[in-house]
């Protein structure tokens, strides 16, 4: 049987931009509001403490378009100069179900990552946030600030301080090179720490390793009263305090219920009774998206996300037929 196989050099050569994936987002959430789309929770194997590796599948019936995402996520790869996520997404034929594409997953997670939170504070941040803080400045804290100034229209059109603090400075470093180029009104500003990074933030990301037992890196007392704080990293970057003291919205109730059932992460974040909205339900407007106050949100990331992301990949391929055709 043959497949088209894409590598990641493959994928970034397609030239997606941020904003092409943060609309292709918004429209999945709103798919997620108004149809039965089959995206089960993810499930994972924790092969090393504090490892996992997930298995993410979708099908979105109006696509027609069914993937399995299967993708790991090793905190302790940074020490061996390994990426800490990376994986495959495997695209099905649902008329067949045979293979049709075998991917990299590790771009579209990064992007996609990026552009859900970009999405995130073009709906709950408030209107005029000038300051935005990332913590962690790995792989996907860099796609966030791709996300935050760069994309047009901007999901911060007020934006002028983006403050970034890592443990690690040539983390920082890189991430400055990467995201200056597409942010030219904002000043990247490198903070000595989370503390000051975080401070006078009008929207605030972390992208930390995920860690079995959450040791914080951002307190509640640090952060002004009018904020919007988003963690991508499960519960590991903001105190539970954060997130159980406003508002709160998760990227997918299901998704949020079920890993909290499971009884390791968020055990001390909201229940189902102190969530505001999942991202579908304020895309498709059923619930307000607030911009004041306190606001937390996790975004864990969704199989969805991979879907719409990877049917802009296929789109692209129709003009530029990249990648490698493979007996397997
Ligand atoms: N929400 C999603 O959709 C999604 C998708 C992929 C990955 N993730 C998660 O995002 C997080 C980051 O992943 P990545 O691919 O960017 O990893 P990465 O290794 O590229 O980056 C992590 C960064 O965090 C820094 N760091 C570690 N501890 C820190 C601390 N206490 N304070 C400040 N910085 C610290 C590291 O130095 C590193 O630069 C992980 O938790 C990962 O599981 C989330």
């Amino acid at each position: 049987m043959q497949v088209k196989i894409l590598s990641q050099s493959h994928i970034a050569s397609l030239g997606l931009t941020m904003r092409e994936i943060m609309d292709a987002l918004i429209e999945g959430w709103k798919i997620l509001a108004r149809e039965k789309v089959e995206l089960p929770a993810k499930i994972g194997i924790h092969p090393r403490p504090d490892c996992y590796v997930h298995a993410m599948p979708c099908y979105v019936p109006s696509l027609d378009a069914a993937l399995i995402k299967w993708a790991a996520g090793y905190p302790s790869n940074f020490a061996k100069k390994l990426p800490y996520i990376n994986g495959l997404i495997v695209v099905n034929d649902p008329e067949t179900g045979l293979v049709e594409f075998i991917m990299d997953s590790a771009w579209v997670t990064a992007w996609r990552t990026g552009a859900a939170t970009g999405v995130c504070a073009q709906l709950l941040a408030a209107e005029g946030a000038s300051v935005a803080a990332v913590v962690g400045a790995g792989v996907q804290g860099t796609a966030t600030g791709l996300a935050l100034p760069a994309a047009l229209p901007a999901a911060l059109p007020a934006l002028k301080t983006l403050k970034i603090y890592d443990l690690v400075p040539a983390q920082v470093d890189r991430f400055v090179e990467q995201v200056a180029p597409s942010a030219p009104r904002a000043e990247l500003v490198r903070s000595p720490s989370v503390e000051a990074c975080v401070a006078e933030a009008d929207v605030v990301v972390t992208a930390v390793p995920i860690l079995e037992k959450p040791q914080p890196v951002v307190r509640k007392s640090w952060l002004k009263s009018d904020v919007l704080c988003v963690s991508e990293d499960y519960d590991s970057g903001f105190d539970p305090e954060v997130m159980t003291s406003g508002l709160f919205v998760c990227d997918d109730r299901n998704q949020y219920l079920q890993t909290q059932s499971w009884g390791a992460y968020f055990q001390n974040y909201p229940r189902a009774e102190g969530l505001h909205a999942d991202m579908s339900e304020i895309c498709a407007g059923v619930k307000p998206s607030v911009k004041t106050g306190l606001r937390g949100a996790v975004l864990m990331g969704v199989a969805m996300h991979d879907v719409m992301t990877v049917e802009l990949i296929k789109a692209k391929l129709k003009t530029n037929p990249v990648g490698q055709i493979a007996e397997i």
